[in-house]
């Protein structure tokens, strides 16, 4: 299943992500794809406003991992430091995965052989310096529910 999404400011984006946050559940993992300054910090900080996270979201590009909690934890990696899959490990990332948290992965497609279960997958296009087209793909059950709930609310989109 497949949904896309335009945006026209980062606003809207954050505003997106929020509804979709509302939605996700524990052991809940978002793939996010997109260039560099694509919006998927904007977008990660949506989710953790969907979930209840009252701290301000930043980047974890240095830190790797940021721990947020919400109505349910809120773990946001940035792993474009990253080098190797070894590397996943030693963050413990597979009990991050399996956990009772939501995991939000920014440029998790360097390692495509490593993130194999079902996910929600987020891509974010650069259609201009304000205007993204976001595309939400699942091949899940409760990941397409998610979506399912997005869209049916969306209609004012
Ligand atoms: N419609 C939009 N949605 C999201 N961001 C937007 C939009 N329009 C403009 N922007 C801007 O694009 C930038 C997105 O930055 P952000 O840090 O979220 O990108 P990123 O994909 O996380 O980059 P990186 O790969 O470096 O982590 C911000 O400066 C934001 O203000
Ligand atoms: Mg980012």
């Amino acid at each position: 299943m497949e949904h896309v999404i335009y945006t026209h400011s980062e606003e809207e984006t954050e505003q997106v992500a929020a509804e979709l946050g509302k939605s996700l559940f524990p052991g809940a993992v978002v793939l996010l794809q997109g260039d560099l300054g694509a919006g998927k910090t904007v977008f990660a900080r949506g989710v953790g406003q969907g979930l209840g996270v009252a701290t301000h979201i930043q980047s974890p590009t240095f830190t790797l991992m940021n721990a947020h909690q919400g109505r349910i934890p809120f773990y946001h990696f940035d792993l474009y430091r990253l080098e190797s899959e070894e590397e996943l490990f030693e963050l413990g990332m597979e009990e991050y995965l399996d956990g009772d948290g939501v995991s939000l992965l920014e440029w998790a497609e360097k390692f495509p052989e490593y993130f194999t279960l079902p996910v929600l997958q987020v891509t974010i296009e650069v259609l201009s310096a304000t205007k993204r087209r976001l595309v939400l793909r699942a091949e899940a059950g409760p990941y397409e529910q998610v979506i399912t709930a997005l869209a049916a609310g969306g209609t004012k989109r």
